[in-house]
């Protein structure tokens, strides 16, 4: 058992990362989950060392006497005083956890500040609609009017609230070291909010990570997204830098050959500009450039990106995008390449 422990012990040390553990939570409803987390294994680690050690002292005080010795031990038929003692502490430790748990779980519910206006009438808080889909994920700005995909950019210092909605099949939005998890269903809307206390430049790769946590197809696991916390002053740049690309289109007739292969063959399921509708069929490209992974998970280089293009399937088996760059030729693939890692708001 010790030996098997010690394995295990392992796989736990790659829990300690604060880019994406949840044993290291950042933001308050991440801390208080973690809370709730280390109360339920304590009080289910304090039920298994009494249980067992129970366990022990019968078997060994009630194991077979000696040959020789038969003597019938004395014969017990039922107890009241047991039985009150091992229903009244179960339904102690039962209640100790679903006090805190049922508080918070209302908690984390309560959106009702998305509904404030301001006197002009436009709503005050932060409201992120996020749109779950194979393999990826796109969210919407409401309040803003910007739309970006695979990477979620949120201000520290305030909720922020979210709209969580599905566009195929059942999916679940995680940030596992700020909070979550929550359903994402095509059938009705799910809302919580979430807080960030710090900004995610410093840890590793300069985000948090966010997972999908719901078995959605053959590339589930590798359908994730990043999440940028910035300063309240660095969110509302980004805020207008999105802003500036609204009406930004792809000219087919460009004399950058990249642009124009990306209006020819892109365009029809991929927008450049960061205002505008949600709900295209292919992930926004705006911030492309500034993204630090190709797909979610590839290095953020040309030749990812190249080699993604010619054939996605062979990293996300079952994406959309499978077969559909058509037959363009290595010098187009290039300048394609080129073009949209030139996307880009904060370059
Ligand atoms: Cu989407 Cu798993």
């Amino acid at each position: 058992l010790f030996s098997l422990l010690a394995v295990m012990m392992v796989f736990l040390s790659g829990c300690g990362e604060d880019y994406i553990s949840a044993l290291k939570p950042s933001g308050q409803v991440g801390k208080e989950q973690f809370n709730l987390l280390m109360l339920a294994t304590g009080i289910m680690t304090l039920v298994v060392v009494v249980v067992s050690v129970i366990y022990l002292l019968a078997f060994l005080k009630f194991r077979r006497s000696k040959v020789g010795e038969n003597v019938i031990p004395k014969q017990v038929e039922g107890s009241h005083t047991l039985e009150v003692i091992w229903t009244v502490i179960p339904i102690i430790l039962l209640l100790i956890l679903a006090v805190p748990v049922v508080t918070a779980t209302y908690k984390f519910a309560d959106v009702a500040a998305m509904d404030i206006v301001d006197e002009d009438g436009n709503k005050t808080a932060l409201t992120v609609n996020v749109t779950a889909k194979l393999y990826w994920w796109e969210f919407e700005y409401p309040n803003q009017g910007i739309v970006t995909s695979q990477e979620l950019v949120v201000p520290t210092g305030q909720k922020v609230y979210f709209n969580l909605k599905a566009a195929d099949v059942k999916h679940s939005f995680w940030i596992p070291a700020v909070g979550g998890k929550m359903d994402t269903n095509v059938e009705n809307l799910n809302k919580f909010y979430l807080e960030f206390d710090k900004e995610s430049k410093d840890l590793k790769d300069g985000v948090f990570y966010g997972k999908c946590a719901e078995l959605c197809g053959p590339s589930h696991a590798l359908m994730d997204f990043k999440v940028k916390a910035l300063s309240p002053e660095a969110f509302d740049a980004w805020v207008t830098a999105m802003k500036a690309t609204e009406g930004k289109v792809a000219d087919k007739a460009s004399t950058d050959l990249g642009e124009a292969t990306f209006a020819n063959s892109c365009l029809g399921c991929h927008a450049i500009s960061g205002t505008g509708v949600s709900g295209a069929p292919g992930p926004n490209l705006t911030t492309f450039g500034d993204r630090n992974r190709v797909a979610g998970f590839l290095k953020h280089d040309e030749e990812s990106l190249k080699a993604w293009i010619k054939d996605p399937e062979q990293f996300k088996p079952g994406n959309l995008m499978t077969g559909k760059y058509g037959e363009l030729t290595d010098e187009e693939i290039d300048a394609l390449a080129t073009y949209i890692m030139s996307l880009s708001v904060e370059k």
